[in-house]
């Protein structure tokens, strides 16, 4: 039983359809402070499966405990979070308590359950201003706003539990851009209010909910003059937290993994792909830079994709056939 809270949210939904697709038993643990519950029925639509739903919040311990005692969870896929970089500026101290104490709550919980493997959510946002391009797991980390120095704790968090008992089994994905949805179309991302990112924003220009987008500096030293960025289709996000389970199943460890792809887009990339996708011009004006914004950075992702081919060479035919 895989235990997923936030699995209501963006990357966790797809992740539970895969998770479903690939024979797994799923539990949802989520508040529904971004998410709505109709993403769960969308999800046992799209592969014909039932989830178990547990609504409930990360920061109360007791809920937490039951619920992980009585869905006998094997592993936790942590997705549950604040995620809006311009709101954490404004409220630390409630990303402070949702990501940081909420996570150190679901870890005491964890241990008092003895369920000791954990993927963890980790963003890009970690490795600060660059230092060199692309960004390696080992670039030197530092966070440039409170949404990113929660990141940064709770990775200091698990890797200091690794430290004090290495029976655990820890996975820390450091994702680049999430973008696109399912293909069935059924589920996607669905922020509340103005969307803050890119993609979101200019699917609701597509279909007539905002009016143009305005593009966030395009003098920066990069192609057209726009951010670039290395942007992850969801899915494939989704099917890492698979290998990243399917890699701590083989052995207790603490490893961090960029989830991106190595290849850079600029925004006016992103804008003119979504107008082919759609058929539709996407309205946009040039506005100043975005505050907090850098230039360009995308992902080495050498180390998930070496870990993908260890486990696929060595074991082709995947579980099925033990060697
Ligand atoms: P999301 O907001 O769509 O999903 C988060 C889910 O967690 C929601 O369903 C929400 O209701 C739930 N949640 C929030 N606080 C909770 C709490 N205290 N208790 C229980 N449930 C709670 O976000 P997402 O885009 O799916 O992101 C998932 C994770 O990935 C987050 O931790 C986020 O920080 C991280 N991340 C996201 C991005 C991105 O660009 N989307 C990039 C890097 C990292
Ligand atoms: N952009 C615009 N207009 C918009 C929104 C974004 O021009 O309305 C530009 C930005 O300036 C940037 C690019 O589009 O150049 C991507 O911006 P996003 O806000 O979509 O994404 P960020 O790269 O700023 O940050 C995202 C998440 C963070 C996460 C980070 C990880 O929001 O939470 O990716 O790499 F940490």
């Amino acid at each position: 039983m895989i235990f997923v809270t936030g699995g209501a949210g963006y990357i966790g939904s797809h992740t539970c359809v895969e998770l479903l697709n690939a024979g797994h038993q799923v539990t949802v643990f989520d508040n529904f402070s971004n998410s709505q519950p109709e993403a769960l029925r969308r999800i046992e639509r799209i592969t014909g499966k039932q989830l178990q739903v547990i609504e409930g919040d990360i920061r109360n311990p007791a809920e937490l405990k039951t619920a992980l005692q009585t869905s006998g969870a094997q592993a936790v896929i942590h997705f549950a979070g604040l995620k809006a970089v311009g709101e954490s500026e404004q409220q630390p101290l409630r990303y402070y308590e949702n990501n940081v104490q909420g996570t150190l709550t679901l870890l005491q919980a964890m241990q008092s359950c003895a369920v000791k493997t954990i993927v963890f959510s980790s963003s890009a946002t970690v490795y600060g201003i660059p230092q060199f391009l692309p960004y390696t797991e080992a670039h030197p980390l530092s966070a440039t706003n409170t949404y990113g120095q929660t990141k940064l704790t709770v990775e200091r968090m698990l890797q200091d539990l690794y430290r004090s008992d290495a029976t655990w089994r820890i996975g820390i994905l450091r994702y680049f851009n999430p973008v696109g949805a399912h293909a069935s179309g059924l589920i996607g991302e669905d922020p509340q209010g103005l969307p803050n990112n890119l993609m979101p924003f200019v699917a609701q220009v597509a279909v007539g909910r905002r009016e143009f987008l305005n593009v966030w500096g395009n003098d920066y030293d990069t192609p057209d003059g726009t951010g670039v960025r290395d942007y992850i289709h969801v899915v494939d996000l989704a099917l890492g937290h698979l290998a990243a389970l399917n890699r701590l199943q083989a052995q207790p460890q603490c490893m961090t993994v960029n989830l991106g792809t190595g290849i850079g887009y600029s925004v006016l990339d992103m804008v003119r792909a979504f107008e082919q996708a759609c058929g539709k011009p996407i309205a946009f004006q040039f506005s100043p830079r975005r505050a907090g914004d850098i230039a360009s950075y995308c992902a080495d992702p050498k180390l998930a994709a070496e870990h993908t081919w260890r486990w696929q060479s060595q074991n082709p035919q995947g579980y099925s056939i033990s060697h």
